[in-house]
């Protein structure tokens, strides 16, 4: 049951040796919250719980009130209509109920809110600028000098035997930008179910009109270049394909792209890939104006063929506060657009230097594909590339979206929905 506000029987108690003593080594050991000021004037709170003091508005606290008519219990929807908070948000009875540790306010009105101690706790924690992308920003920068041959790997094996190996997958993917997956069962050729199945375990597959299905599965044959491709688009060639992001052109481009060659009997065909965040931390340092440039100037992209028109623009690098997001190049897929006398120099200067940084050997790794591997890349940061090949070259792949991929790494590390549960 409730026991009397914390505020008014902390007096009482002190006089009292043992009690006293109790309730301190329950306040300093233990989780028990203790208001430390309730500033009527200023409708502020004042919260002193595990060992840390914070201020608290009123209007808040009102607006987040958790109980049947203000929350949707099933769905974690806000019921309450927050034009009403000036005329509610005025308290006439604030406490602490230390038995189950919640916070209970009675509102002039007569409206009666509870707050679980914890969950206050952990919802001041979250930032509004942070809830989105944080996790993204947990990225560790990389050049050719970086790995000594050994990459970012985890096997199969790990990632099909539940949440820890995914959870793991997923930490590669943040901190590198890519992954390989190795130990992949063989794909005869009709078949990509078992690499399907491994994809999926890090969200839904994006359908694009690439792939109504999701995945996409082609063969390029010699002698069949000058044939119709399947799309206006040179990853269905054997050419070498520079180092981009894909779908530059999409309003959202895919979050992660996966590639697997099951089967290529001929030469060439390595992959090549690139970190586009390190690229921007370089010029940053190096040539700011023209890293201003690129972090400004909203690049279009596009995509044409038969029944089909893409375009979107984006700055080349966009940052988070002082951390990278995203970047977004692809110079074979830019679109022809005016760019004002006055600032061509700046444009040509920093597309020049970028496609360079980005050509730079020192800035690639390069490796080939074995059959049995998958790998992922954060398309969002990391640039791939293919080297020119000769023979037969299957490849398989499919895209997930950005918010589906860290929908899934919240679940795995078992963050809970928002920390919205009473
Ligand atoms: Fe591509
Ligand atoms: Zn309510």
């Amino acid at each position: 049951g409730m026991q009397a506000g914390f505020l008014r029987c902390f007096s009482p108690l002190r006089s009292c040796r043992s009690l006293h003593w109790r309730l301190n080594a329950l306040r300093y050991s233990s989780n028990v919250a203790r208001i430390v000021s309730h500033d009527k004037f200023n409708e502020v709170l004042e919260i002193n719980y595990k060992g840390e003091t914070k201020k608290i508005g009123l209007r808040w606290l009102r607006d987040h009130c958790r109980c049947d008519s203000c929350l949707d219990q099933r769905t974690f929807q806000r019921l309450y209509d927050t034009s009403q908070i000036t005329d509610d948000f005025d308290s006439k009875k604030v406490e602490i109920d230390s038995s189950s540790n919640q916070l209970k306010v009675e509102w002039r009105n007569g409206h009666f809110s509870t707050f679980r101690m914890d969950w206050l706790h952990e919802v001041t924690q979250i930032k509004a600028e942070s809830t989105q992308y944080d996790v993204l920003s947990n990225y560790k920068l990389w050049n050719r000098a970086s790995f000594k041959q050994q990459y970012p790997e985890v096997s199969y094996n790990d990632v099909m035997n539940g949440a820890r190996g995914i959870a793991k997958w997923i930490e590669m993917i943040h901190h590198f930008g890519f992954a390989i997956v190795s130990g992949c069962p063989p794909l005869p050729i009709g078949e990509n179910a078992a690499s399907r199945e491994v994809m999926e375990k890090l969200g839904t597959l994006k359908r694009t009109f690439f792939e109504p299905e999701g995945v996409w599965d082609f063969t390029v044959k010699p002698k069949e270049q000058d044939k119709q491709m399947e799309h206006a688009d040179t990853a269905y060639t054997n050419l070498t394909l520079p180092p981009h992001v894909d779908g530059t052109y999409f309003s959202e481009a895919p979050g992660l792209q996966f590639f697997q060659i099951p089967q290529h009997d001929g030469e060439g065909g390595e992959t090549v890939l690139v970190d586009g965040f390190q690229v921007g931390n370089h010029l940053k340092r190096h040539a700011p104006e023209l890293f201003d440039y690129l972090s400004s100037f909203p690049m279009p992209f596009h995509y044409y063929e038969k029944g089909i028109s893409l375009r979107n623009t984006s700055t080349v690098f966009t940052m988070n506060r002082d951390k990278f997001l995203r970047f977004t190049f692809n110079n074979n897929d830019r679109m022809p657009c005016y760019i004002p006398v006055d600032q061509e120099r700046y444009h040509y200067d920093s597309i020049a230097w970028l496609i360079k940084e980005l050509n730079d050997p020192k800035n690639q790794i390069s490796f080939k594909l074995r059959p049995d591997q998958l790998l992922v890349t954060n398309n969002w940061r990391v640039l791939h590339g293919r080297k020119g090949f000769t023979g037969s070259r299957r490849l398989v792949g499919a895209y997930i979206g950005m918010s589906d991929f860290l929908g899934t790494g919240r679940l795995v590390q078992s963050v809970p929905p928002e920390a919205q549960k009473q």
